[in-house]
């Protein structure tokens, strides 16, 4: 009896019974907001992240514009519901990478990994649950389950702004869709974590939020340059034939990335060698080496009983299986292990440079169920959540046991994968929403790559090339369609000056891509994330009215086709068929990047571009370029500096030895970039500090456009 007692005073101990939600603050404008009984995996807990507080604590403080009253967190029926208030001008960004849609304000989301299938529904490849409120806070719902989200859609009774009851019969103004003012979550959990964030703009939030995560990535310097991946089928002698091919055009090139034919058998995979089509694939790697070029194998994560690992995973992995192959469970140690070894044994060794991890976002009809079981005890809808992560986090792990940095591909991620050198692609190939998701990865603390397969036209051939030069992985996947960057011999000469000119910006994007790593500022952003980016349209057509609120920004208007490209160049694409398009500037003056010509400041113009691609610098925007080198080698190249418009100018240039993990133990050096400008006269210095080592620069040559 007695011990009957103990047990249950010991169960009750340790069950979960917390009704009132606990606030604290852990980090600086960052609070951590736990109510009923969290559950243990979430999406941070398995990635071991270290949230850089330091860099946290050097954004500008803020206050919670919304008061912790205002967030309604309720257990009913063993679920979570949340409320947010709304304001009425208040826009809601991010909440998953969706490619039709910025704003998610009067939207109905259930945030669930998946391919993306057409509609923004929340289904997608990274259903991050963190929102960015323009009223200057963002709130991450940390719960690897499937999320449902009502962002100003639904009516409470007890509304303290209700909706005008107009009559229907009568009243004009009568709507399907009144005014609601708040925003709801359902977590299907009795309990959760949420983290709240402040910032003097959304880009602090944003920061914030990237910080917290271990912040963004530096990739390796090579993976700037240009990817090209060859058909499925392709054996070494063919991908050799072609780097050359690269060569004889004229074409940069700095990664071959080989599709499922490298593979002994795949779908499911081996990870294995072919040995017909790579008889030797040291020799290989090795003949890569020689030309500068590093290779990234596909793969996905369903295992073959034809290779080699299928008996040592087997105990570890799902009740289903996926394409015949079985599916590792990686939150288990024994996964990870086994894995690993094996890669850095038979790929990692060998000189393979990164991984391109195909279909763990799912498609229903190929995966595994929701009733599916896993090994760990982790639900199907838990693994379904993470499991992108948790393969990023299996290759981040062992490239950095190496202390050599890699940059792969991946198409599935979800919240607190910032820090992961991963970027995520799919099959969707509509050219305006691959650059909308670009601007959405924004927010949400993932890197997105319009690629490139195939086109109809020269001219949609030049301007999906155009574009996907501004992104974080410049990649032609000529897996399925055999394509080269001169498959349409009318505008080779165009798109190799735009690859060019993506090798002549290393610097400036590398820099960039640091920013991101440590200051937690993402290197290709939404405009509504940029300083003066007017929100409100004044009366006069055409041109902003500026106004000092950060908040009041872009109320009116939802900008889904142009974007910043690091800290000074804004990319304004044309897509297929157009000959003009309309350009929104934000406050200040800016320039066209190729000729310094002054174009117009806070107001929308219209451009004819010709075959370029519309790029501005903004004001005192300096812009860093070596010459247009075809391999991002490790040779010192004299840099070119770039100063735009009237105003002076302060650049911080970032350099390390770009491949290394070293720059975390602060092997790396920042040259202070400045130009003044006196009576029109612009003066430009360079200061390396004392003492520090440079990697990549020999010497240093302003051009004042
Ligand atoms: C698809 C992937 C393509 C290509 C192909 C190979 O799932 O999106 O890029 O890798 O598989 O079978």
């Amino acid at each position: 009896m007695n011990k009957l007692i103990l047990l249950w005073f010991v169960s009750l101990l340790f069950s979960c019974s917390q009704k009132q939600e606990k606030w604290s603050e852990v980090a600086s404008g960052v609070w951590k907001v736990s109510a009923g009984c969290p559950e243990k995996m979430n999406l941070l807990s398995e990635l071991e992240l270290s949230p850089n507080k330091k860099a946290i604590d050097e954004i500008e403080k803020a206050e919670l514009p919304i008061l912790k009253g205002d967030i309604s967190i309720e257990i009913v029926d063993n679920k979570t519901y949340i409320r947010l208030p709304l304001e009425k001008d208040e826009k809601i960004y991010g909440l998953g990478l969706n490619f039709k849609t910025v704003e998610q304000r009067g939207r109905i989301l259930n945030l669930h990994v998946d391919h993306y299938g057409g509609a923004d529904n929340g289904r997608n490849h990274a259903p991050v649950p963190f929102l960015v409120s323009s009223r200057g806070y963002g709130l991450f719902i940390n719960s690897a389950r499937y999320i449902d989200c009502w962002i100003g859609t639904a009516v409470r009774k007890d509304s303290k702004n209700p909706p005008i009851v107009y009559d229907r019969n009568t009243d004009r103004e009568w709507t399907a869709r009144p005014y609601s003012d708040n925003i709801e979550f359902l977590v299907p959990g009795k309990g959760v974590e949420i983290f709240v964030f402040s910032g003097k703009s959304m880009l602090d939030v944003v920061r914030r939020f990237n910080l917290m995560n271990g912040g963004g990535v530096i990739p390796p310097k090579w993976a700037l340059g240009f990817w090209h991946r060859v058909p499925r089928l392709y054996n070494s002698k063919q991908a050799l034939a072609e780097i050359d091919q690269f060569n004889e055009h004229g074409f940069p090139l700095a990664v071959i990335g080989l599709e499922p034919g490298w593979m002994s058998a795949s779908y499911p995979c081996t990870y294995e060698w072919d040995s017909a089509r790579f008889p030797n694939p040291e020799e290989f790697i090795d003949s890569l080496n020689k030309k500068h070029i590093k290779v990234n194998l596909w793969m996905n994560p369903y295992i073959s009983p034809k290779g080699s690992l299928y008996d040592n995973i087997y105990p570890y992995s799902a009740s289903h299986t996926v394409w015949c192959g079985i599916v590792p469970d990686y939150t288990m140690t024994e996964v990870k292990e086994n894995i690993s070894s094996h890669f850095q044994k038979y790929l990692l060794e060998k000189g393979v440079s990164g991984f391109k991890m195909d279909e763990n976002d799912g498609y229903d009809s190929w995966l595994w169920p929701d009733v599916a079981k896993f090994p760990s005890g982790n639900s199907a809808e838990q693994l379904r959540q993470t499991y992108g992560l948790l393969m990023q986090k299996t290759i981040t792990d062992l490239y950095r046991k190496n202390n050599i940095r890699t940059f792969g591909l991946v198409r599935a991620s979800n919240g607190g994968g910032s820090s992961f050198p991963f970027v995520l692609y799919n099959d969707y190939y509509g050219h305006r929403e691959f650059i909308t998701a670009l601007i959405n990865s924004s927010f949400i603390g993932v890197l997105w790559t319009p690629e490139v397969r195939a086109s109809k036209t020269a001219d949609e051939w030049l301007r999906r090339m155009q574009t996907v030069c501004f992104s974080p992985l410049a990649m032609l996947n000529a897996w399925a369609h055999g394509t080269k960057p001169w498959s349409f011999p009318e505008v080779t000469e165009d798109i190799k000056e735009i690859v060019k000119l993506r090798m002549r910006l290393l610097p400036y994007l590398y820099t960039a891509f640091a920013d991101y790593a440590f200051m937690g500022v993402p290197p290709m952003r939404a405009m509504n994330l940029e300083e003066g980016f007017m929100y409100e349209l004044s009366q006069k057509e055409g041109v902003f009215d500026g106004t000092d609120n950060p908040y009041a920004m872009s109320t009116r208007m939802e900008i889904k086709d142009q974007f910043m490209f690091g800290p000074n160049i804004l990319v304004a694409p044309l897509f297929a068929g157009e000959t003009s398009r309309k350009v929104t500037l934000p406050q200040g003056k800016w320039y066209d990047f190729y000729t310094g010509n002054y174009v117009g400041e806070g107001e929308i113009i219209e451009v004819n571009p010709g075959k370029k691609i519309p790029i501005y610098v903004k004001d005192g925007g300096i812009v860093p370029m070596i010459p247009a080198v075809t391999v991002a080698n490790d040779r010192r190249m004299p840099l070119e500096i770039r100063h735009y418009g009237e105003k002076a100018g302060h650049y911080s240039l970032y350099d390390d030895d770009g491949e290394t993990f070293d720059y975390e133990n602060g092997e790396f050096t920042r040259i202070d970039i400045d130009v003044k400008v006196q009576n029109g006269e612009k003066a430009g210095k360079v200061t390396i500090p004392k003492g520090a080592k440079v990697w990549s620069y020999s010497n240093f040559e302003f051009k004042f456009m």
